[in-house]
């Protein structure tokens, strides 16, 4: 199993390029499961994640390959409605290719995704709503068995729960269902207007027609297209909070600074130096780390996958902070390692309390899932000498080149096989 060596402390200098966003390429590439013909992705990042949707995708007869940097999906021979357990188990996101699939043909069997390390995560939203459109369900074995025999028709939905895999899933059923669907609590976050415009330019019918709700017209068929995906607003704000860790001084591209207000807002206030330009944004960590008090919340809130990140901010603080995890129920996974670290977080319920002024030391750690592993690097960059992190797959699942990356801006760095 592969490991990361880490050498702190040094202060991050230089630029990085932030590469597509993972959270918004993986629905992208279950709605190609609507088109019959050829569509090419630009910009999806070259992860684990992504690795595994293709391979589902595959699996279900679509065509794949890269051409220079994009991504050629020909589903003209895609015809199975089977999403196994093997790929479906290791990224819950498999479950978006239920939706796509009801859409095509009325019917699926895709598999539950099952537990996770960060909580229950059921699909509950998922199935209501999906039954709203006239779709039947059976779980047997772990699977689920989907079928609507007369095809999807359109209805209007109320989400009980702003969910973000269920609104994608039913923004894309419902692209190809009998008259119009009105969903409303939607999740808003950026990667779903990225999958809606993708989805608007293969010839759906969707409009905005609220904050939170959304008319889709059925549509029968769907466009070739070449599309290419946003960028990964998570990376990037990884990346700005090691700077703003470190004292660096770093320049982000690649990014619409307008999507990532709140956690630039959240970085201003803790003292670091922002400016804003067209597509770029430039950082400076300061000495001085002010405390907070934060809770995470669907966008435009704070994102729970930089919460982990931000904890380790601020450890670093001048007095305590708090942290409230208001998404996931088991998200504090990283704290017992950062504990390690010389950290003093408490937990207690879904609150984090995190005493500042902390020097993190290094030591030898256990990635647990995707956003935990990033925390614990971050930690690692701030420790003197050498930390080693431990099942960096879970890093590799969303971070694109990370250690090249974080080399350029003169961290030391290496993996061992
Ligand atoms: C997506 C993101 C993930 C992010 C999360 C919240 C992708 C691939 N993943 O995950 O990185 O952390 O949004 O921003 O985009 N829930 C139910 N029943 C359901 C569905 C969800 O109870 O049927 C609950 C979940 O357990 C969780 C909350 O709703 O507590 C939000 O989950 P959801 O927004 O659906 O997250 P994902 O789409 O899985």
């Amino acid at each position: 199993m592969q490991k990361l060596e880490v050498f702190g402390a040094k202060k991050l200098k230089g630029q990085i390029y932030i590469s597509g966003s993972k959270n918004a390429s993986l629905p992208i590439l279950a709605a190609t499961l609507l088109s019959r013909k050829e569509i090419t992705l630009k910009n999806l990042p070259k992860v684990k994640d992504i690795e595994t949707m293709i391979n589902l995708l595959q699996s279900l007869g679509s065509i794949t390959k890269f051409e220079g940097q994009s991504l050629v999906v020909d589903n003209s021979k895609q015809k199975k409605i089977f999403a196994s357990y093997n790929l479906v188990k290791t990224m819950r996101a498999g479950i978006l290719v239920l939706g796509p699939l009801l859409a095509k043909f009325g019917n699926a069997k895709v598999s539950l995704p099952g537990g996770c390390a960060i909580g229950t995560r059921p699909v509950d939203i998922h199935l209501k709503a999906l039954s709203k459109l006239g779709v039947k369900f059976q779980i047997l074995n772990g699977y689920v068995y989907a079928n609507a025999s007369k095809g999807l028709v359109g209805a209007n939905i109320t989400f009980p729960k702003i969910s973000v895999g269920a609104t994608e899933n039913l923004i894309i059923a419902a692209c190809f269902a009998k008259g119009s669907t009105i969903l409303k609590n939607c999740a808003i976050e950026p990667e779903i207007k990225d999958l809606v415009n993708f989805l608007i330019k293969m010839g759906c019918k969707i409009k905005w027609i609220g904050k939170r709700s959304i008319k889709i017209s059925g549509v029968k068929e769907v466009k070739e297209i070449s599309y290419s995906v946003m960028f990964d607003r998570i990376e990037a704000g990884t990346y700005l909070i090691a700077a703003a860790l470190t004292e660096g001084n770093l320049q982000i591209k690649n990014v619409i600074p307008n999507i990532i207000k709140t956690e630039l807002n959240i970085l201003k206030k803790i003292g670091a130096k922002i400016k804003v330009s067209r597509n770029k944004v430039n950082i400076i960590g300061k000495k001085k780390i002010k405390s907070l008090k934060i809770k995470t919340s669907p966008y435009p809130g704070f994102p729970t996958d930089l919460q982990a990140q931000i904890m380790v901010l601020l450890c670093k603080a001048n007095k305590k902070s708090i942290i409230r995890e208001d998404i996931f129920e088991n998200r504090f996974m990283h704290v017992a390692e950062l504990n390690r670290m010389g950290a003093q977080i408490l937990t207690k319920g879904n609150k984090a309390l995190v005493k500042g002024n902390i020097n993190f030391v290094p030591a030898e750690l256990m990635a647990t899932d995707l956003r935990a592993s990033v925390s614990l690097v971050l930690a690692a960059l701030t420790a003197k000498g050498k930390s080693v992190i431990n099942r960096i797959y879970h890093l590799d699942r969303g971070y694109e080149n990370i250690e090249k990356k974080l080399k350029k801006v003169g961290v030391k760095i290496r993996r061992i096989n």
